[in-house]
């Protein structure tokens, strides 16, 4: 039997013959579309900045008049002094944005499914997720030690089969991500709602990279009017919002559930005052204007139908995530280095994020790319995967 140490020298060793070894990249800035990279400018087409809110004066100014009001830091979790009447603010504008009775903050998109998760599920509570859930949501299951039953992605006739099987059993829940982070393609919320209402399950979306981009910015669910049939609407503001912090709406009592036994949010720091105001600065620019969502999503369209023309795999994308699916590990992470070469930052996505022989590239595009860049990196891209 290996000591700890032992086996961690083995792993890194298959971590390194799978070419599969990562390591952080030493970016110097990515305030806004550009970032300098190994002191190079180049275009960041792997954030999830999607609307450029990152860089937006507005919410740093936000950000900096809370720090002058309230200081840098929370103090305390939120249920001994740590809350103030800017939460108090963003969760009602936030409830009142998703159409719900309530909202509460959490520290950032993971912790929020972590917390939610293993606190509304219990050990006999069976879990019916796609297959290509975000990994917060599969460790939110582990934590909660639930019976996890995973659905094959987007496949509604399995999940409905599934379901069929374990009708019986009273205690289910249906979590999927909105939009997949690695695919960029859309779940079937309709048929989920339907499947929830037939087999009276709790449903829960994760609506982290369509926040800011469907349903004039309050996600995909609102887009297709499914809003008021849905128990969990998770989020997160680090991706199209430019912050950070995780959030969920919903019923005023699962959101008291929340507050009285969600672990992740009982037992740790509330998030800087300066985050929670820079939160409800762009929950407010969305109010006021969320047309750059859509613009970019036609725009992320345009792009995938090009790409596919010149028989380039871009699975079922119809979001700004645009993979670019070349399977082969080496290879992606060599038409990445070509790209960085030309001036675009892309990021190269391998296993075990995505299934194995699916390496990818994935593109994030961006609102405020001028179309002259856009075209640039189209004709970029292409000449780099067909030449
Ligand atoms: C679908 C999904 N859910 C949750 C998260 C976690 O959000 P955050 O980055 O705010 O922790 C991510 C981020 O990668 C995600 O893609």
């Amino acid at each position: 039997m290996a000591t700890i140490l032992e086996q961690i020298d083995q792993q890194l060793a298959t971590i390194q013959q799978d070419e599969r070894w990562r390591q952080l990249p030493a970016i110097e800035n990515a305030k806004n579309r550009w970032m300098t990279f190994n002191g190079k400018q180049l275009l960041n087409l792997a954030s999830n900045d999607y609307l450029g809110l990152a860089d937006s004066p507005v919410l740093a100014q936000a950000a900096q008049a809370a720090i002058a009001e309230y200081g840098t830091g929370s103090g305390a979790s939120r249920l001994v002094t740590g809350n103030n009447d800017l939460f108090t603010q963003l969760e009602q504008e936030l409830a009142q944005f998703k159409l719900q009775e309530a909202a509460l903050v959490f520290n950032s998109g993971y912790t929020a499914n972590l917390g939610i998760i293993s606190a509304v599920a219990k050990r006999k509570t069976l879990i019916f997720s796609d297959r290509l859930n975000h990994a917060s949501i599969i460790d939110g299951v582990k934590l909660a030690g639930a019976k996890h039953i995973r659905y094959r992605h987007n496949d509604m006739d399995h999940l409905e089969s599934l379901l069929e099987k374990h009708r019986d059993i009273d205690n289910k829940m249906i979590i999927s991500d909105t939009v997949f982070s690695m695919d960029g393609d859309l779940a079937d919320l309709c048929r989920l709602a339907d499947l929830k209402a037939q087999h009276n399950c709790l449903l829960m979306v994760d609506e982290a990279h369509a926040t800011g981009i469907f349903g004039a910015g309050r996600g995909l669910a609102h887009a297709l009017g499914v809003e008021k049939q849905i128990d969990l609407h998770m989020g997160t503001f680090s991706k199209g919002l430019g912050s950070f912090g995780g959030y969920v709406a919903g019923s005023r009592k699962l959101i008291d559930f929340l507050i009285n036994t969600g672990r992740a949010l009982i037992y740790t720091t509330g998030l800087p005052p300066a985050t929670i105001a820079a939160n409800l600065a762009a929950i407010r620019l969305l109010q006021q204007d969320a047309s750059a969502g859509s613009k970019l999503c036609d725009q992320a369209v345009a792009l995938c139908h090009k790409l596919q023309q010149q028989g380039i795999n871009t699975g079922a994308s119809a979001s700004p995530i645009i993979p670019v699916i070349l399977n082969d590990n080496e290879r992606t992470l060599q038409v990445q280095r070509a790209l960085i070469e030309q001036g675009y930052y892309v990021g190269a996505i391998r296993p075990p994020t995505v299934p194995v022989n699916s390496a990818r590239l994935r593109i994030a595009l961006r609102a405020d790319l001028t179309s002259a860049e856009l075209q640039h990196f189209e004709t970029t891209i292409l000449e780099q995967i067909c030449n």
